[in-house]
C-alpha cells in the first residue's frame, strides 16, 4: 500500500526537525498555494523557533541544508521569516505516481484503522412517496457508504423505514372506512388473510393525506386511529396482516427510486423491527431507574446542568401505551449494538430533526444502550429550495416527489444532449442511457458539492450545464479521456514509464497525489463536497495538461507513452471519485 505523498513528506521533514532537536510535528508539509515558489510548503520553522527561542530563519536554513542532502528535492528555498518551499525531483514525483497507480485506493487506505460503521439513510415512510428531503438523505448517505467501503471499512447500510407510528393507525382506519367488509377488521379472525394487498401504493398515497386531514377535524377518528396503532403494536392479527401489505408494496415502490439513484442497503429494516425488543427495554430502563413516569407517560430525563437551551425529556411511551419515534430509535440503537458492535452509527437525516437525535443520543448514553466509545452522529443537511429561496414546493404548494425531480432532471438533460448534437450520433436506447446518466449526475453533483448544512436552490438549467462545477461536465471530461484512449488503442499506441517534461504534467501528478487527503477529509467530517472539489481540481488540471501537451500527436515516443499512462491514471481516478459520488460515466457521449 502506498503512503500519501503529503504524509511521506511530512514524515521526512519531521525527522529532520527531530534531528535538530525539534518536535517532528513542525515538519508538516502542505501543497503550496503559490506554485511559482515551490510545489510544497513547510511553515513549521516559525512555531519551532518560538518554542526553542531561536531565530526562525536560522532553523529554516538548517532544515533546508539537511533536506538538500537527501537529493529528493530539485529546489529548496526559504521565503519571508522562515517558510520553506520544496519542489520534488521529477524522479521522486513520477515514482510516487507510479506507486499510486498500482494501489486501488490511491494511497488512501494506508495506515488507516478500519472500523464498523452503520449508515442510517434513505428513511422513506410507508404510504408516503419519497420527497425532496429523502433525495438528499439518499444521495449523501449513499456517497458516504461508498466512501467508507473504499476506505476499507465494514459498512452496514439500513434504510430504516418509517412504518410504526400513528400514520399506520390512521391508514388502517381510513381503509376500514372505505372497505369495512375486509377480513382484516374482523377481530375474531386470526389467520388466513388474503395474499394480495387490498390497496395499491397509488391508493395509499391518496388515503394517507385524507386520513391526516380527517384526524384534524374529527377527534373521534383520531382516537380510533390511536387505538388501532396501539393494537397493531400489540399484535392484532388482522391489523398486522394489513400493515404487512402496506409495508411490502411501499418497499417495492421505493426500490424503484433507490435503483434509479444507485443506492444500496444491506438491511431493509424499519421502526417496526424494534417491536419485540421494546418491552424488555422498557423493563430494564424502569428497573435501573433510567426512565420514570411523568403525567401517565414514560420518559427519560436528559437535560444537563450545562444546557443553555431547554431539553425536553425523551418520551418512550404515551399514556395510551403507544410507543414513539424516539422509542423505536433508542431500541434500534440497542439492537444495532447487539448485532453489529459498531464503532460508529451515522444518521443522514434532515437537519430539522437535530433535537430528536440529540434527545435519542443522550438517552442512549444515559441508559447505557450503546458502548461507551461508539460514535453517534446526526449527519444533518439543509433544505432544497425553489428559485424564490423557500423550500421547494409544487405549483399548488404540495410536497415535491423525488421521482418527479429525477424525471425533470432527465428531461432537461435530454434537451441539453440533443442540443449538443448527440441525437445524430446515437440510437434511441443509448441516447436514453446517456440522458439518464447526465440527469442523475447533474442532481447528485449539485447536491453533494454544496456544504452539507447549507440550503441550495434547485436549478436544473444550471445543474445540467456542460461546463464548470457541474456533474455533467466532470462526466464529460472522463468520457473524453476514454475516447482518446480508445483511439490510442486503435493506433496500437502503448503506455510507458512516466516522465515529467512540462509543468502541466507535474501539476496534474500533484493533483492526483492529493486523493488520500480528499477521501480521508471527506470521511472525517462526512462532507462529500471535498470529493467534488477534488474531482473538479483533477478535471481542471487535466484540461490545462491537455491544452499544453500533445498526447496522440506527440512525436517523442517515450513522452507519448508516458502521457498515455498519465491519461489512463487520471481517468481511473476521476472515475473512482465520481463513483464515490454515485455518478456513472457512460462509455461514449
Ligand atoms: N422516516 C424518517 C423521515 O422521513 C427518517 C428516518 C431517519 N432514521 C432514523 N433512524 N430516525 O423523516
Amino acid at each position: 500500500m502506498t503512503i500519501s505523498l503529503l504524509n511521506q513528506l511530512s514524515e521526512l521533514v519531521g525527522q529532520v526537525f527531530v534531528k535538530c532537536d525539534l518536535d517532528s510535528k513542525h515538519g508538516k508539509v502542505v501543497l503550496s498555494q503559490r506554485r511559482e515558489l515551490g510545489q510544497f510548503q513547510c511553515n513549521g520553522a516559525l512555531a519551532a523557533a518560538k518554542i526553542a527561542k531561536k531565530n526562525p530563519r536560522e532553523i529554516a536554513e538548517t532544515i533546508r541544508a539537511e533536506l538538500e542532502a537527501t537529493s529528493l528535492f530539485s529546489e529548496l528555498s526559504i521565503a519571508g521569516p522562515g517558510f520553506i518551499n520544496l519542489t520534488l525531483t521529477d524522479d521522486f514525483l513520477t515514482g510516487h505516481i507510479n506507486d499510486l497507480s498500482a494501489d486501488p485506493s490511491f494511497g488512501a487506505q494506508h495506515g488507516r484503522k478500519s472500523e464498523t460503521v452503520i449508515l442510517d439513510f434513505g428513511g422513506p415512510n410507508v404510504a408516503k412517496a419519497m420527497h425532496v428531503g429523502h433525495l438528499r438523505a439518499t444521495i449523501i448517505g449513499e456517497s458516504l457508504r461508498r466512501l467508507r467501503v473504499f476506505l476499507g471499512d465494514t459498512v452496514v447500510s439500513d434504510v430504516h423505514f418509517g412504518d410504526w407510528g400513528l400514520p399506520m393507525g390512521l391508514l388502517i382506519k381510513e381503509i376500514e372506512r372505505e372497505q369495512p367488509d375486509l377480513p382484516y377488521f374482523n377481530e375474531e379472525m386470526k389467520d388466513g388473510f388474503p395474499e394480495r394487498s387490498p390497496v395499491t401504493v397509488a391508493q395509499l398515497q391518496v388515503l394517507y393525506p385524507a386520513a391526516s386531514a380527517r384526524m384534524k377535524e374529527d377527534p373521534e377518528f383520531l382516537e380510533e386511529a390511536r387505538k388501532a396503532t396501539f393494537e397493531l403494536q400489540s399484535g392484532r392479527p388482522g391489523y398486522r396482516a394489513l400493515w404487512q401489505h402496506m409495508l411490502d408494496i411501499s418497499i417495492t415502490e421505493t426500490k424503484i427510486d433507490f435503483d434509479l439513484l444507485g443506492a444500496h442497503f444491506s438491511e431493509w429494516k424499519g421502526e417496526a423491527d424494534t417491536n419485540e425488543h421494546i418491552p424488555s427495554m422498557l423493563q430494564r430502563l424502569n428497573a435501573s431507574g433510567f426512565s420514570e413516569k411523568s403525567e401517565g407517560a414514560v420518559v427519560v430525563h436528559i437535560a444537563e446542568e450545562s444546557d443553555n437551551k431547554t431539553m425536553p425529556p425523551l418520551i418512550l411511551q404515551k399514556s395510551d401505551g403507544a410507543v414513539m419515534y424516539g422509542t423505536t430509535d433508542l431500541a434500534t440503537i440497542e439492537i444495532r449494538q447487539e448485532t453489529h458492535k459498531p464503532d460508529s452509527i451515522l444518521y443522514v437525516v434532515d437537519a430539522r430533526q437535530s433535537l430528536h437525535f440529540e434527545q435519542v443520543f443522550r438517552a442512549a448514553r444515559k441508559c447505557e444502550s450503546i458502548g461507551k466509545n461508539v460514535h453517534l452522529e446526526h449527519v444533518g443537511f439543509g433544505t432544497v429550495n425553489g428559485k424564490d429561496g423557500k423550500p421547494l414546493k409544487t405549483r399548488d404548494g404540495g410536497v415535491v416527489r423525488l421521482r418527479s425531480l429525477i424525471d425533470d432532471a432527465v428531461r432537461e438533460a435530454r434537451k441539453v444532449v440533443i442540443e449538443a448534437g448527440l441525437e445524430e450520433r446515437f440510437d434511441a436506447a443509448e441516447l436514453d442511457d446517456i440522458a439518464t446518466k447526465v440527469g442523475i449526475a447533474a442532481i447528485k453533483f449539485a447536491d453533494l458539492s454544496n456544504q452539507r448544512m447549507s440550503n441550495y436552490v434547485f436549478d436544473l438549467e444550471r445543474f445540467t450545464k456542460f461546463e464548470g462545477r457541474t456533474g455533467p461536465y466532470q462526466m464529460y471530461a472522463a468520457v473524453r479521456i476514454k475516447s482518446m484512449l480508445r483511439k490510442a488503442k486503435d493506433q496500437n499506441l502503448t503506455e510507458g514509464a512516466l516522465i515529467a517534461s512540462k509543468d502541466a504534467e507535474r501539476n496534474l501528478m500533484l493533483a492526483l497525489a492529493m486523493l488520500p487527503e480528499a477521501a480521508l477529509g471527506a470521511a472525517a467530517k462526512n462532507t462529500p463536497n471535498i470529493l467534488c472539489d477534488h474531482v473538479y481540481t483533477l478535471t481542471q488540471e487535466f484540461n490545462a495538461f491537455y491544452h499544453d501537451c500533445h498526447v496522440l500527436g506527440e512525436e517523442d515516443e517515450a513522452i507519448r507513452a508516458s502521457r498515455l499512462k498519465l491519461c489512463a491514471i487520471t481517468l481511473r481516478q476521476i472515475e473512482t471519485v465520481l463513483e464515490l459520488l454515485g455518478i456513472d460515466v457512460p462509455e461514449r457521449m
